[in-house]
Order: C-alpha cells, then structure tokens, then sequence
C-alpha cells in the first residue's frame, strides 16, 4: 500500500460507491478516497469496516471511494458475499447514463397528492433503481381514476417534464376544492402548498428576470404562513424531504419554511415574518447566474470555482433590485444567509451583533437544509446528524436560535 497519495493516480483505480462497504464484513482490498486532487488510502486490506468507518465517510461527505483496478474481481465476489449488484458504478455506467438520462426528463412529484378517487390526464412512472416503470396511464382524452394509493410503491414517482403543468392543474384543482375528493388526507392542503410553490419558484428560477418575481413570492409566503398559522404542525408537511435530488428550488421553498417556522418561534408579527419569508424564499436566486458545471460540480471546488459560488449573493440582490426594492429586512434575509457570527461568513465577514435577526434566522435554516438534502457529490445527513454538525460549529450560529431550532425541529422523524 503506497503511502503518500499524491503519488497515485486516479486512473489505476475505480471508483465505487461507499455504499458498496457494508458495515461487519472484512475488506478484501485497500481502499482509497479522493483528496486534494490524489487519492489516499484510508481503510487497509483485512480490516472490518465498522459503523466507526462508515461514519468517517460520512463526516468526509463522500460518496465514493476507490480501488486498485486490478481488484475488480475481487470486488465482485465481495458484493456477491454482501448480496450486492455493482449498479451504481459512477460515470461510465450506461445504466448511470440512463437514470440521468430519466432525472433530465422527469420530475418528481408527491405521491400523496395522487388521493385515491380523484382522476389525472397525465401518466405517472416508478423511477426506482434506476428503471422506469409505468404506474398509471393517462392523457387528456383518457384519463384515469385513482385505484388505490401509491404509498407502498418503491422508488420515486416521476411524470414527464412535458406533463409538468397537467400536474399543477391537478393540484390547484385539489387546492380549490378539497370537498369533492372523498377521504381526503388532512396533510394534503400543506403538502399541495409546497408542491405549487416548489413549481413556482422553478419558474422563476428558470427565468429570473421576470417582472413577476416579487409578487408571485409574496404569494406564496402569504399562503406559507397562513398555512402554519391554521395547522401548528403544518410545517412538518411543508418541508420537501425529497431525497430525489438536490434543486435550488426545493432548497427556497424548505429554507422559506424553517426560516418562517423559526421566526415565528421568535414571536414575529405577520408583517416581519413576511419580509423575513420572502428574504428566504429569494436567497438564492442569484444561483441562477452561476454556471451549471460550477453549481454541480462533483469534488472539491477550487478557489475561483468557490468565489463564483460565493458570488450568487450580491447576484441576486441584483436580480431583484432590478424590479422593485425588497424592504430592508427582506434584502438583509438575502445578503446575510452565508454570514457566521465568527465572522467568516461571505459576502461581508460580518459578526455577531452586525448580522441582523433575519440573517441569523436564514444561516441556520439554510445550512441545515444543504446538510439535509443529497447533492451530486454527497448524500444527505439525517436531521439529527445534521443538527449535530450545526451545533458543532460553535461561534458561526446564534445559540438561542439554534435551540429553538432544535426544539422546534425535534418532531421530525
Ligand atoms: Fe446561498
Ligand atoms: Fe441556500
């Protein structure tokens, strides 16, 4: 086993998913992460992985180690005594190509909204394991009534990018008359909420300079905080806990909502927690001016990659300055979502006392967010991991808020 890892090369390796290790088995071959542009080795031949091992991976955020290349049999006869299939060999894999390849043309939408009895017009697949199954089949000259819930299908379930607005037709019209759908879940109305601001939000992030950001965003927080103020737990059903893939705008809608949530523990009136709602709903708006392959980059980024990240924040300030001027708490949510009370935050290296309420409010519930959704180069945390991460950063996060944070997170399962 060599020792420093800048001497190999990533080329006489492969890559393998980190979840191929299973925790209790004895590995069979060294194995390698990528590190400052090298790899290094981390676990050696004949050790047993334990949770302890798993979890280094997990700090480290990685979701890929490597192996020599010529340990490739020995990695089949390791997934077979671990009743494994190599499906999710990265990159290369024309199986990959092909979920990517259904990630680009799909959508995912909630199953709970498809209710039992109700009809849709357009058709629904399983996306699970990387194969596309027809669910229900349907067009606007056939549809089809609802036999039974989708709860206990496995995988994501998908429609066709093309159907994206039959589906919202479908959810405003469960939106606007809830009567005529027979056993209606009570979480639908939050769940429908987040769906359709979700869609909006897309829109908007899709073209920015739409003269009608601000006010479609108005709408929605409106709707965001009637909502929680009509059911205390609605908040729980408002959050996308979508593990399908990370989106800026899952991200806003999630963010709009733990921020509102946190607000609201802090005795906000309906005015601030607006201003406070539309400052988060935004805040990332300026990601839209970001290059794809910057924003979904795999590994490390370097310090330019990181600057143009970095610089999405004064981006959407000016995205929106060009239509109307956010109040000023509103514009505070946005500018101050990356401050740290340490003061290492960016774009301003603010501290402590400069960084206003809304700004400490929108850092907890962003970071939290990013921790807890899976990103191209990472799979999420679960909110308790994720809350320990937070908490562990002493210093960056205002404690009192974070408490409250906690607390008021502690019903998520
Ligand atoms: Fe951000
Ligand atoms: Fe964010």
């Amino acid at each position: 086993m060599a020792t420093k890892h800048s001497e190999i090369g990533i080329g006489s390796h492969r890559s393998i998913a980190a979840d191929f290790l299973v925790v209790g088995s004895r590995l069979p071959f060294d194995v390698y992460i990528k590190e400052r542009g090298g790899l290094k080795p981390l676990f050696q031949k004949g050790m047993v992985f334990t949770n302890m091992a798993r979890e280094i991976l997990k700090e480290k955020g990685l979701s890929e180690a490597y192996i020599e290349s010529g340990n490739v049999d020995i990695l089949k006869s390791y997934l077979a005594r671990t009743k494994q299939e190599d499906d999710t060999t990265l990159d290369k894999s024309p199986i990959f190509k092909k979920y990517s390849f259904h990630k680009d043309q799909h959508y995912q939408i909630d199953r709970k909204l498809i209710i039992p009895g109700t009809s849709i017009n357009f058709n629904l697949y399983s996306l699970d394991k990387f194969n596309l199954h027809a669910v229900i089949e349907a067009d606007a000259d056939s549809p089809a009534i609802v036999e039974s819930s989708l709860d206990q299908l496995p995988g994501d379930i998908v429609i066709n990018k093309s159907d994206i607005q039959l589906y919202r037709d479908y959810i405003d019209s469960i939106i606007k008359s809830p009567a005529a759908v027979k056993d209606m879940p009570s979480n639908v109305k939050p769940i429908a909420i987040r769906e359709s601001s979700k869609m909006v939000i897309k829109d908007l992030l899709d073209d920015p300079r739409s003269g009608e950001v601000i006010n479609k965003s108005e709408e929605i927080v409106t709707n965001l905080i009637e909502c929680m103020h009509e059911d205390n737990d609605a908040i729980y059903d408002l959050l996308s806990l979508s593990n399908y893939d990370y989106y800026t705008y899952t991200h806003s809608v999630n963010v709009a909502v733990l921020t509102l949530g946190l607000g609201n523990t802090t005795g906000m009136s309906k005015d601030r927690l607006e201003e406070l709602g539309l400052g988060a709903l935004l805040h990332d708006i300026g990601k839209s001016a970001i290059p794809q392959e910057i924003l979904n980059k795999q590994g490390k980024l370097d310090d330019y990659e990181y600057r143009v990240i970095q610089s999405h924040v004064i981006a959407g300030q000016n995205i929106i300055s060009a239509h109307k001027s956010l109040s000023e708490r509103s514009l505070q949510t946005l500018l101050q979502h990356h401050e740290k009370l340490t003061g290492k935050g960016y774009p301003f290296k603010l501290k402590g006392k400069y960084i206003s309420l809304n700004g400490r409010i929108a850092a907890i519930a962003d970071c939290y967010d990013a921790l807890t959704t899976n990103r191209p180069y990472k799979q999420a945390f679960t909110p308790f991991t994720a809350l320990s991460v937070i908490a562990k950063e002493t210093g960056n996060y205002d404690p009192e808020l974070l408490r409250a944070f906690i607390k008021m997170l502690g019903k998520i399962k």
